[in-house]
Order: structure tokens, then sequence, then C-alpha cells
């Protein structure tokens, strides 16, 4: 089988594996620019054009790409120039972490005008998580929101985001989408039995399966950690105290109220009234637990 795809303009021979995607066949082949979101059609951060139509890549068998012509957001901008619809996200701030922007730029660039009318339904598969849907709104709709970065007149400004053109063009890079060399996966194995006690592990069938590099077990971590007894911090409470309460004495500050002439109270709240209305350490100390 020969499998050839042109990706932003480069021919491709890579075959995808068996039962792969286009979104994970695009990411394997380094277009970092489609996201892997939901990974179920819902959020469209893997949104791509194949053949100038947009499509959720997590839902596209890559093999159904062969002979076809996909554009990712590397893809988009044309002889080092953005096209409009990055420049326009750019200048209505249309995003904020950016994960959702490259899926949405993908949708917006291919909206009719007449489809720009009606937004909450052609963006309905695209989601963003950030939920700056009106900043993305206005971005479609070419408002502008950036101030110009005038030398002395900056603060107070909204400035182009520093990340702005990586995030439109698919270069900024997120945790998923970097490597490191030798990594390995770690994978954690819980009972699925609620409060079941695990009598005993056997590390050998774990380490049977292919590509197992080591099993570890809480017993091996046995030094990670300690019991250490819950402890509580207790401030001690000041013996001389001050209240920034106007109507008290022990302010030391005079009261604003004592000028007043005081209202007349019930007679049976009178013992109550002298104890509480002055704060004194008495009063401010915790009840015992
Ligand atoms: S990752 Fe494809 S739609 Fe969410
Ligand atoms: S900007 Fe963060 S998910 Fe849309």
């Amino acid at each position: 089988m020969s499998y050839l795809v042109n990706i932003n303009g480069k021919t491709f021979s890579e075959e995808p594996r068996p039962g792969q995607c286009l979104r994970t066949f695009l990411r394997d082949l380094r277009w970092f620019g489609v996201k892997k979101g939901c990974d179920a059609g819902d959020c469209g951060a893997c949104t791509v054009w194949l053949d100038g139509t947009p499509v959720h890549s997590c839902l596209i068998p890559a093999f159904r790409a062969d002979g076809h012509e996909v554009t990712t957001i590397e893809g988009l901008a044309r002889n080092g120039e953005l096209h409009p619809m990055q420049h326009a996200f750019m200048q209505a701030a249309g995003f904020q972490c950016g994960f959702c922007t490259a899926g949405m730029i993908m949708t917006a660039a291919s909206l009719s005008e007449e489809d720009q009318r009606d937004l909450s339904h052609v963006l309905k598969g695209n989601l963003c998580r950030c939920t700056g849907y009106h900043a993305i709104e206005n971005a479609i709709k070419g408002v502008t929101s950036i101030d110009e970065d005038r030398p002395g007149e900056s603060c107070g400004a909204d400035l182009l985001a520093p990340a702005a053109e990586a995030i439109v063009t698919g270069k900024v890079r997120y945790t998923l989408d970097t490597e490191v060399e030798g990594l390995l996966h770690l994978k954690l194995l819980r009972s699925p039995h609620a409060h079941a006690r695990i009598k005993a592990i056997r590390k050998e069938a774990a380490l049977k399966v292919d590509g197992s590099a080591a099993c570890i077990r809480g017993r091996t971590c046995r030094g990670c950690y300690t019991r250490r007894p819950l402890t509580t911090t207790i401030t001690p409470i000041p013996t001389t105290l001050t209240c920034s309460t106007t109507s008290c004495d022990s302010s030391g500050s005079g009261s604003s109220r004592s000028s007043r002439t005081p209202k007349a109270r019930p007679k049976k709240d009178a013992a109550r009234s002298r104890s509480t209305t002055k704060c004194s350490p008495r009063f401010l100390i915790p009840k015992k637990r």
C-alpha cells in the first residue's frame, strides 16, 4: 500500500498505524498546532482542513487522508503573511490560554459572510474552555481591542500578548507537545473495589507486559514518606489589646459615639450589655474545644 498525503504543501508518505486517527497521525509528524483535546469530536481543538473543509481530525481515520490535502494552523499563513483571521485574533486578543485558538481559527477562517451572522450555530463544534467567546466573536467580526504600544504610554493600555503570534500560528507549545528523550510513562493502578484491602501484588505479571521497565509498589517507596502527627499552631493572644471599634473605650482613641446620648436599653439586657459593650481580653479568648 502506498500512502501519500499533502500536509501544508509538503508531501508525506509515512503510513498511519492501523486505527490511527488523523489528529494523532499529524501530531506524530510534529504538527503540534493540531491539539489533542476531548478526543471525542466535541471540542474542536483538533480542527484542520481536509481539502479546504474544516473537520475534527480526531474523528477522521488517518488512512482517509490518503491522496488528499490537509491544512493545519501552521499552513494557514502564506509566504510569511498571516491569514487575515490570524491577524484578527491577534488584534482582538481572541484568546486567553490559546489552547482552542488553532482550531477556532481554522473554523473561523472557513466561514462565509452569511455564516458569520450565525456564530453561535457555526461555532458549535469549537469550545473555548477559558470561555472567551466575546473576544472570539470580536475577532471574527474584525473588532480591534489592542492599543498601540507607544513608549511611555503603555501603562494601563491593552497591549498585544507577547505570545500572541505564536498562539495564532500554532507554534506555542503546551505540556502535551513536549517530548523528553527517553521519557517513560507511569501508569497508576488503583483498586477497582472500594475499601478493599490489598493482600499482595504480583509484580512479575506486570513486568511481563511488553515494554514494562519497572513495577513500583508502596513497599518500594517506604522510605519516601513518614507518618507524622497532625500539629496545630496556636497563636498566643496578646495580653494588651486595642480595639478599633469606635464605640469602645479600650481603643484609646476616644469614642465618637461616647459624646452622643446613649439609647435607653431594656432593663433585662442591661447586665449583658455592661459586660459586652467594652472589649476586654476576657471576651476575646476563644472557647476551649
Ligand atoms: S480533540 Fe477532536 S474534537 Fe476534541
Ligand atoms: S483560550 Fe483557553 S481554551 Fe480557549
